[in-house]
């Protein structure tokens, strides 16, 4: 007999087809997320779960007694409840790699976009405010090439970033992290430096930190003090990393210069959130890995993490907590 699993969001039909031959399964079809009693309702009986954003809680697991396995179709797991899945002896997975590259794009995406002031001018054009040429201070952007990022979190994606800054736009790169990457350092000619060093002499500051009690709130209003007041603020990774009061302020007080954000405290953002109305910061919703090849190859891989968990193997990429 298959085993019975549940897959929490639709998935491309190659994906569906891998699952079908070794599992019995059913999935949520539509496009909008499922409501958590239907999700409750689902996970009854299954010994398989593929979920875009598992929040596996201990209540959660009590829903869920056959449950053996838990495919996050995400690379962050900050859902997980990691101790009452180890009581469990519950399987979870994540998927690496497979999106590294498609979020590093965006990274870069929002430091050109913060730097020149990309969204900023299209509205201006498309407002009819462009009557003269434009050559004074109140216009210029800030060059990227040349200049220093410091990266907060050097891991997969990080160092995608660091291939893109080095070879492609000339920057210096400084990073922080718990441990030293001192094959990166050698590789690509960056230096590590203390948190605080990186705040202080960075134009870019980029985080890629994945969301953990150690890394709540790790910028707060000490933090973006540090920052140069010419220095643009970019996350990719997690709201929750960042004090998004303490942000508002250093932006609201001309601390810094700008914000590229991918990610918010609130998702979906709240509409009366004040970053909504300054131009100098960018705001997208969430869409590190939303492109169609990152979002197919991580499905993808989901399901084979899924599928092995479930034939008494060890999958690929069981998260590392649950290792
Ligand atoms: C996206 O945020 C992910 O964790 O994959
Ligand atoms: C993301 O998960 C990373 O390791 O950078």
């Amino acid at each position: 007999m298959k085993p019975k699993v549940y897959i929490a969001k639709p998935v491309p039909k190659e994906v569906e087809d891998l699952i079908a031959r070794h599992c019995d399964y059913k999935m949520w079809r539509k496009d909008e997320p499922i409501p958590e009693s239907e999700l409750l309702k689902e996970i009854a009986d299954v010994e398989g779960l593929m979920t875009p954003k598992g929040i596996i809680t201990k209540e959660f697991l009590e829903k869920a007694p056959n449950l053996k396995i838990v495919s996050n179709i995400a690379v962050g797991y900050d859902g997980f409840d990691i101790s009452a899945m180890k009581e469990r002896n519950i399987i979870g997975t994540h998927t690496p790699f497979v999106l590294d590259d498609a979020v590093a794009d965006l990274v870069f995406g929002l430091i050109l976009n913060t730097a020149r002031r990309i969204n900023e001018f299209d509205q201006y054009v498309k407002n009819s405010e462009w009557n003269h040429h434009l050559d004074s201070e109140a216009y210029f952007g800030k060059d990227v090439h040349h200049a220093t990022l410091g990266i907060i979190g050097l891991g997969r994606i990080g160092e995608k970033i660091v291939k893109r800054a080095k070879l492609g736009f000339d920057m210096n790169v400084i990073y922080h992290n718990t441990s030293r990457k001192y094959d990166l350092e050698s590789k690509y000619s960056i230096d590590y430096r203390e948190m605080n060093d990186v705040l202080k002499e960075a134009d870019f500051v980029v985080l890629m930190l994945p969301l953990k009690e150690s890394t709540y709130h790790i910028m707060g209003s000490a933090e973006f003090g540090m920052m140069k007041e010419d220095a643009v603020f970019i996350n990719c990774s997690r709201g929750k990393v960042v004090d998004e009061e303490a942000l508002i302020d250093a932006l609201q007080n001309n601390q810094i210069r700008a914000a590229g954000l991918d990610v918010f405290e609130v998702e979906p953002i709240d509409k009366d959130n004040p970053l909504l109305k300054m131009k100098n910061v960018i705001t997208l919703p969430h869409i590190g890995s939303c492109t169609r090849d990152a979002r197919f190859d991580m499905a993808m891989k989901a399901a084979e993490n899924l599928v092995t968990g479930l034939t008494g193997k060890t999958p690929p990429n069981v998260v590392k907590e649950l290792q």
